[in-house]
């Protein structure tokens, strides 16, 4: 039988999620076992033309994630409400959820993590942070015998891109801005990107996973955006051979008894792997005991590259269904707490 999918939003990334799954249907319908269809769509108007089936349109999001023949829902609408309560709402009506919505996990993962448990249904997410890099599940599941101890990553490709074109070409901030809005990249409100907000939400749900601590939120991480990078500060950096970076710092304290999460721009030398990251790319560099310095790279923004991701979490979700299994991804607790790194 097919799995039905309700999407909640079509915007860069939901136009994507259909077309993909559309086009790869017979493929992906062979590999998983199951059908994957789009069941219905909800979005604020139904007016404007999305290159999806009009048919499948509806404004009433509520009634959507409700109804009886969907599987899973699907949340690339992003912010905090009403994703949250429709969430929720599919949730306790017994579907599962794909969600790329950072903001919403890092401030309130925990909610949502204890809802999915309760009602043994699957929460994926590994859209939500760095686009279409296998990243999550890495940590969650193939490190989990391991003990990380530091996570170094470069998550905004918005600033990324500014800092860039910054650094390669003496663009202007404004101007590189511009490009990486009109790219795709940037958020529907630039301040989220530049005022490093994104990267933070992203570090906490990074930070969560690295640590198996549902401690971190976004609120706990000391944040630093890219808005008083100057061209000369970034002269400076390169006359010390260095390059200038927005990182997300997530880290153990020297006894491991707690973790601490920043970001900041930080002058990186230009020997160090994640010095070399481009334009939008982001990467992220774990260091963990065992298992020793890992780098994971590639598009982390863009609606092509973010729906690969949604994708993903669809087929896992597929196979679970299959398997009579579910998961609520980074759900556990260790109970770690976090300190505070505003003075390190
Ligand atoms: N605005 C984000 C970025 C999009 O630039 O990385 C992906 O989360």
């Amino acid at each position: 039988m097919a799995m039905k999918v309700a999407l909640l939003g079509c915007g860069v990334v939901g136009s994507e999620v259909v077309r993909l799954v559309n086009e790869q249907s017979e493929e992906l319908a062979a590999r998983v076992g199951t059908r994957i269809e789009i069941g219905g769509i909800a979005v604020r108007r139904t007016d404007r033309d999305r290159g999806v089936d009009p048919a499948l349109l509806t404004t009433d999001a509520a009634s959507l994630v409700t109804r009886p023949d969907i599987d899973v829902v699907v949340e690339v609408i992003g912010g905090i409400e009403p994703a949250r309560s429709l969430i929720l709402a599919a949730i306790g009506a017994g579907k599962s959820v794909v969600t790329a919505n950072k903001a919403l996990l890092a401030e309130d993962g925990q909610t949502l993590h204890a809802a999915a448990r309760e009602a043994g249904v699957d929460l994926y997410y590994e859209a939500s942070v760095a686009g279409a890099i296998p990243l999550l599940r890495p940590l969650r599941d193939s490190l989990a015998g391991d003990r990380v101890n530091r996570v170094l990553g470069i998550v905004n490709g918005t600033t990324n891109y500014i800092l860039d074109r910054m650094d390669s070409l003496g663009a202007g901030f404004t101007e590189s801005l511009e490009e990486a809005q009109a790219l795709g990249y940037a958020e529907a409100d630039p301040t989220a990107d530049v005022e490093g907000f994104d990267a933070a939400a992203k570090a906490a749900i990074l930070a969560r996973l690295a640590f198996h601590t549902q401690k971190v939120t976004a609120a706990d991480v000391h944040r630093e955006g890219i808005t008083g990078v100057t061209a000369g500060d970034i002269a400076s950096a390169r006359a010390m051979g260095c390059v200038v970076k927005l990182l997300a710092i997530c880290q153990r304290s020297e006894d491991g008894a707690s973790v601490g999460v920043r970001v900041h721009p930080v002058m990186l030398p230009l020997e160090h792997p994640l010095a070399g990251v481009k334009e939008a790319y982001n990467a992220v560099f774990v260091e963990a005991e065992s298992a020793g310095r890992l780098m994971f790279y590639g598009a982390g923004a863009g609606g092509t590259p973010t729906a690969s991701a949604v994708l993903g979490d669809l087929v896992a979700v597929a196979r679970n269904r299959l398997a009579g299994t579910s998961v609520s991804e980074g759900g556990h607790d260790t109970g770690l707490p976090v300190h505070d790194m505003g003075e390190t």
